[in-house]
């Protein structure tokens, strides 16, 4: 069975944060092909272009993350019907220096949570905006508007409603099939 190595990033620095929450669900639900790494960002400056010559140790360390991936899950809320802007940054990171975009031809999706009735569609829309640009293969489809109220997912990860758990795996299917039509046809070359 060949596997396939999943970078998520979670959009929110919250210790109570519901994508994560929603994160840890999506784990359960997706098949055994795909397998995950959480892809930290919380400790990266402020991005500048002066470090392109030099990047610190946690940049660094931030795109090595990202190329020992086959693809990237963004996991994220919406804040001021955008992206966080630690996500921002992050994104901005991993775009440079020029020429070593890490998001070229690296395949991604998107899904995020929010207890508000358009669940952080504004937001994906940024998202997917930015991969656009970044020339990352997106799964168009299913789009994930989560609305997340108070017990969706237990405290182990499980959700509690038959709709949305089915809704999710079937996210995660579609995940596992997008990702093996990408690197069918541009395989990873490191
Ligand atoms: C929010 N929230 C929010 N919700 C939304 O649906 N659209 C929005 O534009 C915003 N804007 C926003 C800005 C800021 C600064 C905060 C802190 C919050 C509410 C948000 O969805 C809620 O706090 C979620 O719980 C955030 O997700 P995490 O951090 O729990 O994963």
């Amino acid at each position: 069975m060949a596997t396939y190595k999943v970078g998520y990033l979670i959009g929110s620095l919250s210790s109570a944060s519901i994508n994560r929450q929603l994160a840890t669900a999506l784990m359960r639900l997706a098949p055994p092909e795909l397998t995950f790494e959480e892809i930290h960002f919380r400790d990266l400056p402020m991005y500048s272009p002066d470090f392109d010559k030099n990047y610190p140790a946690s940049a660094q360390t931030f795109k090595q993350a990202l190329a020992d991936v086959d693809a990237v899950l963004f996991v994220t809320p919406e804040y001021n019907r955008s992206i966080p802007g630690g996500l921002k940054n992050a994104i901005d990171w991993a775009s440079r220096p020029y020429g070593k975009n890490s998001f070229a031809r690296k395949p991604s999706a998107t899904i995020g949570a929010s207890p508000g009735p358009i669940a952080t569609a504004v937001a994906q829309q940024h998202l997917r905006s930015l991969l656009g640009y970044c020339n990352s293969p997106q799964m168009n489809s299913p789009e994930a508007y989560i609305q997340f109220k108070p017990g969706l997912i237990d405290a182990d990860g499980r959700v509690t409603n038959e709709d949305t758990e089915k809704f999710l795996r079937d996210f995660m299917n579609e995940l596992h099939a997008f990702i093996v039509r990408v690197l069918t046809v541009l395989p990873r070359t490191a």
